[in-house]
């Protein structure tokens, strides 16, 4: 047997000191902040301003990129946000990706801005300060106070910049990003606008790189031992000009917080470069990390100068090993490790793609209800949080690249990923790329294939590659080159061909099953967009879950696989279309509620001893009718009851299920499980329900924390008078919240229901038009001083008047010669009642070339770009009856002016959204996030003839984490 082992001796690098040295630090003497800055972003859907992207100039002065743009009247969002799942659906929209009103056939939805200012203490002088985006769906263009400082393409991919120069040390400063969801990357939903945290991070002039840091425990020949060997690199950034010496020093604490080795070593890195450290250590007895026992350590990285702390970091990782082997698949701490795998998209219920991060955590438990132990991030790199995730609770991870390609901007994007998530011990393998048709078998692909890979061993010697391939027995390009065969689909005689005709190259299902199915739905039904959930619908070039998993369970060389998928997600509405907008993949549905095949997985792939039987049993009209009746067990035996009457015992093949056909009669479906021995292990029932009487309201479990974050995710059923779930029950529960916590999203896992996810405050706004202008060439102060002529009571009537364009907004350009200034005047006349509403602004397309904006006589501000579009928040300006609006303009060069279509926009009250969801098949789900107030929230469920419910849950006060205030 040849087992392929990964490398594991590396070299030992000087300067390793004994184990029990340590130096406490404190986090405190590290002038590194890593701070959210996820909370107060305005949001504007759509793109008035495209002179936001001329590029002649540093320094925009346009619209929201401007520093000096108001954004007063914006909606305020949280990160992370996605604005796709807030639009409607529309038969029209692109059902591949869930039929929302999102991408090119909606310019109008796919453009959108998001603003955020902040503060600098005058005491960051002299610090680094970086921003960072986690993931921007699609097209960002970034601005920090008007310099446009980055633009970035690539839903799944972290971006972060270096902003210190062009920052405002002890004053405001404004973060502005164009967010352009045009375009897609996927066949699948994939979200709009900043769906993933984003941060500002502040470090010295000489700190850790971003991402500096790749702690890699290893083991002789691959196999935990008595001693691993944790090898460390720590990248130092001198961003000043000098160079720099610097020790790193590192610390391993154990999953109990013990120390266990102290190491360090001295660097020098020249000005404006990078330098590495490179230190070994050991540790005896280490506590590996496993899925079912997720143990993590710590690696305490600091860096001095002199004997001064310049900065640390705390990184968490895992001691443990993976391998995938030719003869023996998966092998995890050297011994082989069935992957029961499934592949997500970022997608839930309610919040689309914008996942926070404790739903991260709800949904990676779900996934192992079943038994799964590993998630493929199909077809892409994953949040962060994903990956703690899965480090905490015991999840492995297939981290997938969404594109293939060895050109510089991909290979950039890949160095980014594996940098990011290679110390996470749940990544146990990298995937170059999905289902790549058009080039798979191409020289070129194989080319590139064995460049990423390469790239990848570099940055990465203990995990392997992989790459998704959907052919069977093909030994062409990618497959030819790439270390793990990646099989999607194609199970059956290609793959022991394949595994004859290859001996050495190791295996394993990136994805398989692809079965489809509605949770609680029995029978086709091509209206509504169903189809039945006893794992008998599969589109052509896949299989149910019993065939292939039957196939895969025999063959440990093939590693175990990855199911299409765990839960359901928006798009993919095979085999339907509309009124169908989501897949029915999953064996959860959107919300996470099980479908029957849950129980099929559960039956094999966990010791637990499982009976289900399915379907539900309320069958009004259909008495005396065959049904089919199976049951999902890993029980030897299964006895079937109708009402105490024995149906028959069968005996449970491996890896299978049972069926029966009962003829129906309501009541109760019953089951017993037994052992070899013929004692009854299990029991089951499903009984024939009366109508719905009553809400059940119930939490998942948790006091959930204080801070803004924290999600409780109800699940509201319907329950018959005896306290039995509904099976069939669809009606629609109005929702209502009071206290510490705030819905923010709702789903059923109906895969056609079109009623929204989420709502959000929506505010009135009437636009007056200010269309008379009186105007007069005059001198005028290049400052905030007003002229005599911009009072109210001046009289103006002599001069010229200039009239609002109703073809264009430039209108005459009343200057006609260089260096010349001009005042302009207009009245606005509003109501008592106007002005009760929530507030006023006014909006100027532009002064040409500068302009100095006064509203009854007091100074708004002022704008040095013709294209500038100022807009001002004049609510405290104004009063009952008559206004006076002035500007004074300077035309620099050619021709200028006031453009003269001005609008005031007259803002009403912000309407409060009435949530409601219809239940599906008996259940709906409501995710509640927090607010920062310790104490309560009480959450009300009523309908139409039920009798209603109310949950409270608990909110905890905690230590939040740092953020941008
Ligand atoms: C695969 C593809 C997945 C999904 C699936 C549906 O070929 O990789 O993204 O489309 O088919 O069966």
């Amino acid at each position: 047997m040849k087992m392929k082992i990964i490398p594991v001796i590396r070299t030992l690098i000087a300067g390793v000191c004994a184990a029990l040295w340590v130096t406490p630090i404190a986090a405190a003497d590290s002038p590194r902040e890593h701070l959210l800055l996820d909370s107060g972003w305005r949001f504007h859907l759509g793109d008035e301003w495209p002179g936001a992207m001329h590029l002649e100039n540093s320094g925009a002065d346009s619209g929201p990129a401007s520093e000096r743009f108001t954004d007063t009247y914006w909606r305020v969002v949280s990160l992370p946000h996605d604005w796709a799942v807030e639009l409607p659906f529309d038969p029209s929209g692109d059902g591949s990706h869930g039929f929302k009103m999102v991408g090119g056939k909606y310019p109008a939805n796919s453009i959108a801005w998001y603003r955020r200012a902040f503060e600098l203490p005058q005491a960051d002088e002299g610090k680094r300060i970086w921003l960072a985006f986690d993931g921007v769906f699609r097209d960002a263009t970034v601005w920090v106070n008007g310099w446009r400082v980055r633009h970035h393409e690539g839903g799944y991919y972290p971006f972060r910049e270096d902003i210190t120069d062009v920052l405002h040390f002890g004053g405001t400063n404004t973060v502005a990003v164009r967010v352009d969801a045009t375009k897609t990357e996927g066949w699948f939903y994939e979200g709009a606008g900043i769906y993933r945290h984003a941060w500002l991070d502040k470090t010295a002039a000489v700190a850790i790189a971003p991402d500096g840091i790749f702690v890699c425990p290893q083991f002789e020949n691959n196999v935990p031992s008595d001693k691993a060997q944790i090898n460390v690199e720590v990248s130092v950034l001198n961003t000043l000009s000098n160079a720099a010496s610097a020790e790193v020093s590192c610390e391993i604490i154990s999953p109990e917080g013990r120390s266990l080795a102290g190491f360090k070593q001295s660097v020098e890195a020249q000005g404006g470069s990078r330098a590495t450290a490179k230190l070994t250590s050991e540790v005896s007895s280490p506590a590996l990390w496993t899925p079912d026992l997720p143990q993590l350590c710590k690696l305490l990285t600091s860096v001095s100068v002199g004997s001064k702390i310049i900065d640390q970091e705390e990184t968490r990782f895992g001691i443990r090993t993976v391998a995938f082997d030719a003869a023996n698949g998966f092998l995890l701490n050297g011994k082989h490790y069935e992957v029961y795998g499934t592949c997500n998209h970022q997608d839930h219920a309610g919040v689309g793609a914008a996942i926070p991060d404790a739903l991260q955590d709800f949904r990676v438990k779900k996934l192992k209800e079943f038994g799964c132990n590993a998630i493929r991030t199909s077809h892409n790199p994953p949040t962060p949080e994903l990956l703690d995730a899965c480090d905490r609770l015991g999840m492995l991870v297939l981290d997938e690249s969404r594109l293939m390609g060895s050109d510089s901007e991909n290979m950039k994007k890949w160095d980014d990923q594996i940098r990011r998530d290679r110390n996470h011990p749940c990544v146990a393998i990298w995937c170059i790329a999905n289902e790549q048709f058009g080039v798979q078998d191409t020289p070129q692909a194989a080319s590139v294939a064995r460049t990423m890979q390469d790239y990848a061993r570099k940055l990465d010697p203990t995990r392997p590659v992989t790459y998704a391939s959907p052919e069977g027995d093909v030994f062409y390009g990618i497959n030819s080159v790439i270390e793990v065969r990646g099989w999607n689909y194609h199970y059956g005689p290609d793959m022991d061909k394949y595994h004859a005709e290859h001996p050495n190259q190791p295996n394993v299902g990136t994805e398989q099953a692809s079965v489809i199915g509605t949770r609680g739905i029995y029978t086709n039904d091509r209206p509504h967009g169903y189809v039945s959930a006893c794992d008998v619908v599969w589109p052509g070039w896949t299989t149910t879950a019993e065939s292939w998993w039957s196939y895969f369970a025999g063959r440990p060389w093939l590693s175990g696989a990855f199911v299409w998928t765990g839960f359901d997600y928006r798009g993919e509405p095979t085999p339907y279309w509309w009124p169908c907008v989501n897949s029915h993949f999953g064996i959860l549905d959107t919300c996470g509620f099980p479908k029957d095949v849950f129980y099929y997985y559960k039956s094999w792939w966990t010791t637990n001893t499982v009976l289900h039987l399915l379907p539900h049993w309320n069958w009004p009209g259909r008495e005396g009718q065959e049904i089919p009746v199976q049951a999902f067990s890993n029980c030897k035996q299964v006895e079937l009851f109708l009402n105490g009457a024995s149906l028959g015992k069968q005996a449970m093949k491996l890896n299978s299920k049972l069926s029966w056909q009962v003829k129906y009669a309501p009541g109760t479906l019953s089951a017993k499980g037994f052992d070899d021995a013929g004692n009854v292990i299990a029991e089951t029932k499903v009984e024939t329900t009366g109508e719905a009487a009553q809400i059940q309201l119930t939490p998942d479990g948790r006091t959930i924390n204080a801070d803004g974050e924290d999600l409780a995710v109800f699940t509201v059923a319907a329950l018959d008078a005896h306290g039995r779930v509904v099976p069939v029950a669809q009606n629609k529960i109005d929702l209502s919240i009071a206290g510490a916590g705030r819905i923010i999203g709702v789903g059923n896992g109906d895969p056609s229901c079109h009623e929204p996810d989420t709502l959000f405050p929506t505010t009135p706004v009437r636009t007056v038009a200010v269309s008379d202008w009186r105007w007069q060439l005059a001198k005028i102060p290049h400052d905030s001083s007003a002229a005599p002529e911009y009072a109210n009571d001046f009289d103006d009537s002599a001069w010229n008047t200039l009239k609002a364009n109703p073809d264009g907004e430039t209108g005459e350009l009343t200057i006609k010669t260089e260096n010349t200034s001009a005042i302009y005047r207009a009245h606005l006349k509003l109501t008592e009642e106007d002005l009760s509403d929530s507030g006023v602004q006014i909006r100027f397309p532009g002064g040409d070339d500068e302009g100095w904006y006064f509203v009854n006589n007091q100074y708004l501000g002022e704008t040095h770009d013709w294209q500038a579009r100022a807009a001002f928040d004049i609510r405290k300006y104004l009063h009952a009856g008559d206004n006076v609006i002035a500007v004074g303009v300077n035309n620099l060069g050619g021709q200028g002016g006031l453009y003269p279509n001005v609008s005031v926009d007259v803002i009403g009250k912000a309407s409060i959204p009435q949530w409601s969801r219809s239940l599906f098949n008996g259940l709906a789900q409501i995710i509640v996030q927090s607010t920062r107030d310790a104490g309560e929230f009480k959450l009300t469920a009523t309908a139409d003839g039920l009798a209603p419910a109310t949950a409270t849950a608990q909110t905890q006060s905690c230590v939040l984490r740092p953020s941008v205030p």
